[in-house]
């Protein structure tokens, strides 16, 4: 073959694996057989063996072929890696600070500092040390387990293989990679064929190689500012943790600085802010995180963000573009949600076609109480204005009326699922409009599966939104339902159209979807709760609900036992509601507890064990009215129940682990707090009871354990010595908790 043929031959070849990949690793959707890739990436290699002038550094023939989550290897953080609570007002700066004097119990003349530095807008990385030499790098992933990418980090001159000064035996230091503005402009100019929409994008793609070779070429740059296991303190205050890091050789962000009150964090944002455009990297707020570490441990953490710190972030960025049309999703709980396709437009930095348009009020131009948030509705071929901040799915937050020429349409919101056909219906109170069908209406139930497989859910490798949908559509292997995914290998070994002679699929990746269903036959409580996609039920409420209930059984008994009393308590608030509509109506006031202590007390009584149930899935932390009805409905439907049923008997649920409770007394107990504490907040005991295994509730029943009553205890201290609970003071429970 003459070289100019050659190199032809490869470019084609390059193209169609570099299109392979990406439909494949970002897409979720592969086009091409694993055979024909092979052969494809083999005709590569040999090509240019034949003619090295004609290999390039990225060429596919260096990439492997299988998703680069698999490729990567997992490493489970020895810490989990936390996100951040963010605010935008100055005012939730102060009920920030409030918060935190308020759980720690300071008094007003009490000091308390924090350090205010900017949030990158990068990837973060966890760096693990051990005695001073750098031995493993994983990605946040989940937050719970990440990709390994040791080499790849190697390659960043900002991460030092080695720590000076003298560095705790075991550190692990967590930070962000980022790309400078200068090189990612330059990357997109070097290579025409990958642009990147922004430098986040660029230093994702760049550390997330399979060669590490390609990352060492990409200018990736990484700052230190946290860190994960220690194996001991090496400060006190967060201030001297970071200059330590520095000491150890990292790079540390120079605009940290240490404040005294909301005032002065206030003011360092906006010196912060006056400065984002030349710093030369992308930030997108600024952190605020408490000084004191041993503050820092008292406050400790809420399910996936500490309470010791806060993401200040920046204002949106904005643009004015035109709608073209307003078509309606349909979620996983029946939401049938307005998107606005645009004219695209660039709003800082990515280009923006869809935009939320939250719910029909909202195009109407009123909220939730039915006062106008702006002079007019929003209508098709409208100037709009689009704002994105940060992560977050772009919105329509403005229309300019001087731009009507007069041939906008007025929207008008759909009464019937555009999905299914059933009528779609407001609830009072509700401000979405949800769709009848339940699991019939083909929308809810793709939405619900790929919610399923989700991250934080059931997170199956090969199995994502798009081969999801493929499957529910599937006519020989469908997976409609949860339990059917794990059916699915069965099915196939008995069925005539095997998955492994598809298109896009092969012997590999039919084998390794197998593979990586059965790995999460068993799964844990929480998850298991998270995936089933309740409404309001998130991933913080799940774990609260695993800690309580520790086995599926458990959970499933008490919700069963629960649901007449969850609705009569669903029919008393919808009575309130009509009492309260009515009474305005009339210009009374409304007889809210007297309407719904009628409907509670209503016949049939409701029997003890259900009032009980209901009331001790309301007495958990975290869990309110809302979350446990509901629960409660859900479990009350019979095809929803049943397909969680079968679900069920496909699965190991491992019970939930109770944290830290090597030595713990308290581990698994019930505990009650009354009375006035003295040592420490309610919130604070609550929080250690929990870190030590404790279930903390708000009511006494035979159920509870201990009830730590401090001085002016009432009712509860009664009925605990009523059922024989046991009665401990402030001092003993401290002394038992060590
Ligand atoms: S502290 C336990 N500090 O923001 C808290 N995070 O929204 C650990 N980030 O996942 C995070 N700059 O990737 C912290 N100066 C900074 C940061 C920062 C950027 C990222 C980080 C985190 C995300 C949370």
């Amino acid at each position: 073959m003459e070289q100019d043929q050659a190199a032809d031959r490869v470019a084609a070849l390059v193209e169609l694996l570099e299109q392979a990949n990406l439909d494949y690793h970002q897409k979720d959707a592969p086009n091409m057989s694993d055979a024909d890739y092979d052969r494809a990436k083999r005709a590569l290699s040999t090509l240019e063996e034949a003619f090295p002038e004609l290999a390039h550094p990225d060429s596919p023939s260096n990439q492997v072929g299988a998703a680069p989550s698999e490729a990567f290897g997992k490493i489970t953080h020895a810490q989990r890696m936390m996100s951040l609570a963010n605010a935008f007002a100055d005012s939730e700066i102060d009920e920030f600070v409030s918060r935190v004097r308020s759980f720690l119990g300071l008094k007003t003349q009490d000091e308390l500092d924090f350090t205010a530095e900017p949030k990158i807008d990068g990837l973060s990385l966890s760096l693990r040390y051990e005695s001073g030499k750098l031995v493993q790098a994983a990605t946040r992933g989940d937050g719970t387990v990440g990709e390994n990418v040791t080499e790849n980090a190697k390659t960043i001159s900002d991460i030092p293989q080695r720590l000076t000064g003298n560095p705790p035996e075991i550190l692990e230091v967590r930070g962000e990679v980022y790309m400078s503005h200068k090189d990612f402009a330059a990357l997109n100019a070097s290579d025409g064929a990958r642009v990147f929409a922004n430098p986040r994008n660029a230093a994702a793609g760049s550390l997330r190689q399979l060669d590490p070779e390609i990352t060492r070429s990409r200018p990736l740059r990484f700052f230190a500012y946290a860190w994960g296991e220690i194996s001991e303190a090496f400060a006190e205050t967060q201030f001297d943790a970071i200059a330590k890091l520095k000491a150890y050789g990292f790079q540390t962000n120079p605009l940290t600085k240490l404040c005294h009150n909301a005032a002065e964090m206030i003011a360092q944002w906006q010196a912060i802010e006056e400065k984002r455009s030349s710093l030369g990297y992308d930030i997108d707020g600024v952190v605020y995180k408490v000084n004191d570490l041993s503050l820092q441990s008292r406050l400790g953490f809420r399910s996936t963000t500490p309470r010791w710190a806060i993401a200040h972030k920046f204002p949106a960025e904005t643009a004015w573009t035109r709608l073209r049309d307003i078509e309606i999703q349909v979620g996983r709980t029946g939401a049938l949600s307005p998107v606005a396709r645009l004219d695209p437009v660039t709003v800082g930095g990515v280009t923006v076609s869809n935009a939320t348009l939250h719910n029909e009020d909202y195009i109407a131009g009123i909220n939730s109480s039915g006062d106008r948030i702006r002079d007019t509705d929003i209508r098709i071929g409208d100037w709009v204005k689009v704002y994105r901040a940060g992560d977050v799915i772009p919105k329509i937050s403005d229309v300019d009326e001087e731009e009507r020429s007069g041939d906008e349409t007025v929207y008008r919101f759909p009464e019937t699922c555009p999905e299914c056909g059933s009528d779609a219906i407001r609830e009072p109170g509700d401000a979405v409009r949800r769709c009848t069908g339940g699991m019939i209406c083909p929308a809810q139930a793709i939405e619900k599966m790929k919610h399923f497989v989700s991250r934080g859910a059931f997170d199956i490798e090969g199995l994502g939104a798009k081969q999801v949908e493929a499957f529910y559509h599937d006519e020989t292997l469908p997976i409609r339902e949860p339990a059917d995914i794990f059916t699915l290998q069965a099915r196939d070994e008995a069925a005539l159209g095997k998955l492994k002679n598809r298109d896009g699929w092969g012997e590999t990746s039919a084998t390794n979807l197998f593979d990586a269903i059965e790995a999460k036959r068993s799964i844990p409580l929480a998850k298991l709760i998270y995936a089933l996609g309740i409404r309001h039920v998130g991933e913080g409420a799940s774990s609260d609900l695993a800690r309580h209930f520790t086995s599926w059984d458990n959970l499933a008994a008490t919700l069963d036992a629960a649901i007449p009393a969850a609705e009569r308590h669903v029919e008393a608030d919808e009575a309130v509601l009509h009492e309260r509509q009515n009474a305005a109506e009339q210009g009374r006031r409304a007889r809210i507890s007297a309407t719904r202590d009628a409907v509670l007390s209503r016949a049939p009584a409701l029997s003890q064990e259900s009032k009980s149930a209901f009331e001790e899935l309301m007495s958990i932390d975290g869990i309110g009215a809302v979350v446990a009805q509901s629960l409660c409905a859900t479990f009350a439907q019979e095809k929803e129940r049943k397909s969680i049923d079968t679900l069920v008997t496909q699965l190991r649920v491992e019970d939930a682990e109770i944290a830290n409770t090597a030595g713990s007394k308290v581990a698994g107990k019930t505990i009650v707090f009354t009375g006035t504490l003295e040592k420490m907040t309610r919130a604070e005991a609550k929080a250690r009871a929990e870190a030590m295994g404790a279930k903390v509730s708000g009511s006494v029943s035979a159920k509870t354990d201990i009830l730590v009553a401090g001085p002016g205890a009432g009712s509860k201290a009664t009925k605990a010595a009523e059922l024989g609970v046991e009665v401990i003071d402030e001092d003993t429970w401290l002394t038992l908790i060590g």
